[in-house]
């Protein structure tokens, strides 16, 4: 996902952009550029490659040097990576960069191309820069109004024009782009790491919002050019957080984080062991009135979803259908009024889920978000919204933020259920208290299977295909576990529910096929143990998870990672853990970018 950034103020403006572009790595790069008021002109930098590739390259040829000017790194959509194709793109007299896809692209090159413009590389970006150039007229609000207005897509841009020397421009077409306000100095990015190691306060733009960043101050106009008045925002959080604190990665710090994660998301919201979601505006009247839950989202929130609905519908015994946030929105799903529509997402931006609360309005339904960025567009977009409390989450590949999706999910769930009835007070407190307990538990995990994970992902190094088995939570569970590991370790894996090998996947099953089951659910253990002797029978090392207790031995499993036991519905928060190890480890023994992996965005703002 391409990240922006801008900057205007004392410091030196080049070493800004690309010291904030470094922070926003974690969304997935491919090539980088700067454009930069140089003695009163904009100078341009960039290239294909890592931000080191064009640092190499201003060291070369010359730093641009000057106190404005906005940066990009691309996430290649149109075109391939390449030094033309970096960002910024220019017409005569504007540059910009630029997040997102614009959809009518090619009719608007066409348009231009028909006008007498030429242009240098394949991108829907410099079909903006040389449209906003067409329009221009002196008044750089007026031209970004007449461009937007031909614009199709989502879209953020980071604007200079050439005749207005050490201002940058910033406007927000659904693509998230943040305004940071420091003494004398202000920015823009995509995204708060961005800027955290230079202030701590920051705007957010809403739809069709314009900010201006001139002589250290900061204004804002809609497209009109009609004046608003934002509320600053300060982040919770500071750049320790957005570092890796001597961890070799991101990804392995956040695992780390998970049980103080999870102690800060539920610890406010469980009072004398019973749940309290009424700040989210979410009462037990409202929880009674549901007849039907459809849980929405994608990836990595997505499997959080289906644990959900085994726990929801177990202990609540109400109905959950999970959803693809990508199907749902185009298959005219038959939600009604009295059906809650829970959109769960890290970032709040990804844009198939946002599309999906949005249509889940529109046909009447209340929406929930469960939402870890404070502020985002689905936490502002929804009825209610429960924050999750991870702190940012860098690596692409999501742990700490599932952690506590599932622990939000879980505080529903008991809630929902002791609300309906259907689940006695003391059931309800043993749950809460026993959830309660899951932070102290997940560390203590960690701890416990740390080196064995690491010890039996040597194992999986050399395989192309791997499975994942389970029955039931287990099931659920493994969904999540086989997309940690083919995302970062580039080793193909499929999640299949146990009892469904024989009707088909187990003739994949040979001894180059490595398995791994999740056995954490007692009494469905019987069951998955006869599954894991079939795989085993035709030559496949299986590794099993299960919990200390658990009666499995060497027969079945030829590596055994045992974790604690605690109550069964909550397995899901400890079992997940090894399935991060293994998947964290075997992503570096083979020498992968752990943090970053090959073709993948932090976050999909457009589909
Ligand atoms: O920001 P979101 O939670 O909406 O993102 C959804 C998915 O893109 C995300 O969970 C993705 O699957 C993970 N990064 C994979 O680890």
């Amino acid at each position: 996902m391409c990240g922006i950034v801008g900057y205007v103020g004392p410091r030196d403006c080049s070493d800004v952009l690309v010291s904030a572009l470094t922070k926003l790595e974690y969304r997935g790069y491919d090539s980088a550029g700067i454009a930069v008021f140089d003695d009163s002109l904009i100078k341009v930098a960039k290239s294909k490659g890592r931000l080191k590739d064009l640092i190499d390259k201003m060291e070369k040829e010359g730093k641009p040097s000057g106190h404005a000017g906005i940066g990009h790194t691309r996430w290649a959509t149109h075109g391939e990576p390449s030094d033309i194709n970096s960002h910024p793109h220019s017409g005569k007299r504007v540059t910009i960069v630029h997040n997102g896809i614009i959809e009518n692209y090619k009719e608007l090159k066409q348009f231009l191309l028909d006008n007498g413009r030429q242009f240098l590389s394949d991108t829907d970006t410099e079909v903006v820069a040389q449209l906003l150039d067409y329009y221009y007229d002196g008044d750089p609000i007026n031209t970004i109004q007449r461009t937007v207005r031909d614009l199709r897509g989502s879209y953020s841009l980071g604007i200079v024009f050439a005749d207005f020397v050490d201002t940058v421009y910033g406007i927000r077409c659904e693509s998230p782009l943040i305004v940071g306000k420091g003494k004398d100095e202000s920015f823009i990015a995509s995204d708060v790491p961005a800027i955290i190691n230079y202030t701590k306060n920051y705007y957010t733009l809403e739809y069709g919002e314009i900010a201006i960043l001139k002589d250290g101050s900061v204004s804002f106009c809609d497209l009109y050019g009609k004046p608003l008045a934002k509320e600053l925002k300060t982040a919770d959080w500071d750049e320790k957080a957005a570092e890796k604190a001597g961890y070799e990665h991101y990804m392995i710090k956040e695992i780390h984080e998970q049980p103080s994660a999870v102690k800060t998301t539920i610890t406010p919201r469980i009072e004398n062991d019973m749940v309290n979601l009424t700040e989210c505006s979410i009462t037990d009247e409202m929880l009674k009135s549901f007849d039907r839950i459809f849980i929405v989202a994608c990836g990595t929130a997505m499997h959080a979803g289906m644990v959900a609905k085994y726990v929801i519908e177990k202990i609540a015994r109400v109905e959950v259908i999970v959803d693809i946030a990508s199907e749902f929105r185009y298959r005219n799903p038959l939600i009604t009024s009295k059906d809650l529509v829970i959109i769960i997402s890290q970032s709040g931006e990804t844009a198939d889920s946002k599309a999906a609360l949005k249509l889940s309005k529109e046909m009447g339904a209340k929406t929930l978000a469960i939402v870890n960025v404070k502020g985002s567009s689905i936490a502002r977009e929804a009825d209610m919204v429960i924050y999750t409390h991870a702190g940012p989450e860098i690596a692409v590949a999501s742990t700490k933020a599932y952690m506590v999706q599932l622990s939000v999910m879980y505080l529903f769930a008991f809630e929902l259920a002791f609300s309906k009835g259907k689940i006695t007070k003391d059931k309800y407190i043993e749950f809460t208290k026993a959830l309660a307990s899951t932070p102290e538990y997940i560390e203590k995990t960690i701890e416990e299977v740390k080196d064995e994970c690491q010890y039996i992902s040597t194992k999986l190094l050399n395989a192309d295909s791997l499975l994942y088995i389970g029955r039931g939570l287990d099931y659920a569970l493994s969904m999540e576990g086989s997309l940690k590991l083919k995302e970062i370790s580039y080793i193909h894996s499929e999640s299949y529910a146990a009892g469904e090998l024989k009707h088909g996947t187990i003739s994949l099953v040979t001894e180059q096929m490595p398995v791994i089951a999740v056995v954490t659910q007692n009494d469905l253990l019987e069951k998955t143990v006869s599954n894991i002797k079939e795989v085993k029978a035709r030559g496949a090392v299986t590794i099993v998870i299960c919990d200390e207790h658990a009666n499995i031995g060497n027969d079945v499993a030829d590596y055994i990672i045992r974790i604690p036991q605690i109550n069964p519905l909550l397995m899901p928060m400890l079992a997940a853990v090894p399935m991060q190890l293994l998947a964290y480890y075997t992503s570096v023994n083979r020498g992968n970018d752990v943090d970053k992996p090959r073709n993948l965005a932090k976050s999909v703002t457009v589909e």
